[in-house]
């Protein structure tokens, strides 16, 4: 029996695949399609797919095409399923000419010449068509989130928003952006989505005035700064159907994805401890150490540790203490350590501005812990470690350039596929975030050092 086997993601099943597919089954007598995993597509970059895998396999079955179906995981498993599979022949697509030759030694490898004038991008695109999306905020991260935007098919920037009319405009213009407005409406008015990248106290106000424009909303960290303005927002968002997303990037970046899914998988026992750290010394006169502002260091940078204890912890814990470290002459915090305790286990968030520490990340549990090498919130390595350290094991994923680039993809995908309710951070997860740092400023759970 003469076995061939073809890759392919297959997003939004097209006559191009379909032809591809009979080509392929008429090279032999047994057709293995192999189907790229969520997380496969994701490491390699490619950000836009529309469809989760068992929808894509799906389809590939109804066709009555494939013998069988394996799901592609990781970059290398061609070769192994060859070995495995006991393939003859590997076939793919002409727009990879060249590109599989090295598995020639294995077996033979045939190029089907591609269906012309198809393709999953073009449907997505007529599909979907391009989100126009404007940016509240022209600062540093409104900078970057520009340049990893256009590592994103399907989005384009459209224009800014800022109070100060010559601010915004240097910003439109050194980003050649269509139109710059410093009149809220008027920019709602040209937009399908809005980023909003403003000082943290401003975050209700924008979100609430774009959730009631219609606009979906992806917000800087931290989205509001207590828990009836977020309860507010959530129900404006639900009852015309938007989404409403907190741009923590680490929540949707694939190494962090893996680690969670490796953490609960119980090869570390039960999770007891989790002690996440994130500093960034700030001096001078930035927002990040402005009271007027909420700055500090925990309205900053708290929302990243506050991800991983919850995601492991959950929402209900017993327990919060906070001891901050706090600039006398600006009032903010410069270090805090937060300490939540949980009927199983305890959490530890440290963040500084005026502190250094290092960024690392430790998940402890009653088998083994898992180290996380600072920055671990660009998580990119982890190692497990055991007692015995023959069993410790390392995982590499690549994070690409500043990451905002999945959470783009993310909220994109939310609203083209009108999945709202799919979020990688639930409204538990948000409610959460938004209890603590109301926690926080409340300062009544506080414990001043000088
Ligand atoms: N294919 C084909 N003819 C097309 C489109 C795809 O023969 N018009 C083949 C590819 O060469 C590959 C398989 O179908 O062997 C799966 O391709 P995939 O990348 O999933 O499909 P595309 O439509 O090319 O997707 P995209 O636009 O996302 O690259």
């Amino acid at each position: 029996m003469k076995k061939v086997i073809t890759y392919g993601t297959f997003d939004l099943l097209h006559f191009g695949h379909v032809n591809l597919l009979n080509k392929a089954k008429a090279l032999g007598d047994y057709l293995i399609v192999g189907v790229t995993s969520d997380f496969y597509d994701q490491s390699r970059g490619k950000l836009n797919v529309k469809q989760t895998v068992m929808e894509r396999i799906e389809n590939i079955k109804k066709l009555q095409i494939a013998d069988e179906i394996i799901i592609e995981e990781f970059e290398g498993q061609k070769l192994d399923d060859i070995i495995k599979y006991n393939i003859d022949i590997f076939a793919i697509g002409s727009d990879w000419l060249g590109k599989f030759d090295y598995l020639k030694s294995y077996c033979n490898v045939v190029y089907i010449e591609r269906t012309r004038g198809i393709s999953s991008s073009q449907i997505r695109e007529s599909d979907y068509g391009i989100l126009k999306l404007g940016i509240i905020g022209y600062g540093r991260i409104a900078n970057r989130f520009i340049r990893e935007s256009k590592f994103v098919s399907g989005i384009n920037i459209e224009g800014a928003f800022g109070i100060n009319l010559d601010k915004v405009s240097f910003f439109a213009n050194k980003h050649e952006l269509n139109f710059f407005e410093s009149n809220i409406d008027n920019f709602l008015d040209k937009v399908d989505a809005v980023y909003i990248a403003s000082p943290h106290n401003t975050h209700y106000e924008y979100i609430k005035k774009s959730l009631l424009k219609g606009k979906h909303v992806l917000c800087e960290k931290p989205l509001v700064l207590n828990y009836s303005e977020l309860m507010d927002v959530i129900k404006i968002s639900k009852k015309n159907s938007l989404v409403l997303m907190e741009a923590v990037k680490t929540a949707y970046s694939p190494g962090f994805l893996k680690l969670l899914s490796i953490a609960k998988s119980g090869i570390i026992g039960q999770i007891k401890h989790v002690s996440a750290s994130f500093s960034k010394l700030i001096e001078g006169d930035f927002r990040e150490l402005r009271k007027s502002e909420n700055g500090g260091s925990f309205t900053e940078l708290g929302t990243y540790p506050l991800l991983i204890i919850s995601k492991l912890f959950g929402t209900n814990y017993k327990s919060i203490r906070f001891t901050s470290y706090f600039d006398e002459s600006k009032n903010v915090d410069l270090f805090t350590n937060l300490t939540i305790v949980y009927e199983h286990g305890i959490g530890i968030a440290n963040t500084g501005l005026g502190v250094k520490t290092d960024g690392q990340l430790i998940i402890s549990g009653t088998k083994g812990f898992i180290y996380v090498p600072s920055p671990w919130w660009k998580t990119e390595y982890f190692e497990l470690k055991f007692e015995d350290s023959n069993f410790d094991k390392k995982y590499f994923y690549k994070f690409e350039g500043d990451g905002l680039r999945y959470e783009i993809s993310e909220f994109l995908n939310l609203i083209q596929t009108k999945k709202i309710n799919h979020q990688k951070v639930s409204i538990k997860e948000l409610k959460f975030f938004a209890k603590v740092m109301q926690i926080f400023l409340d300062e009544k759970m506080t414990k001043k050092i000088k």
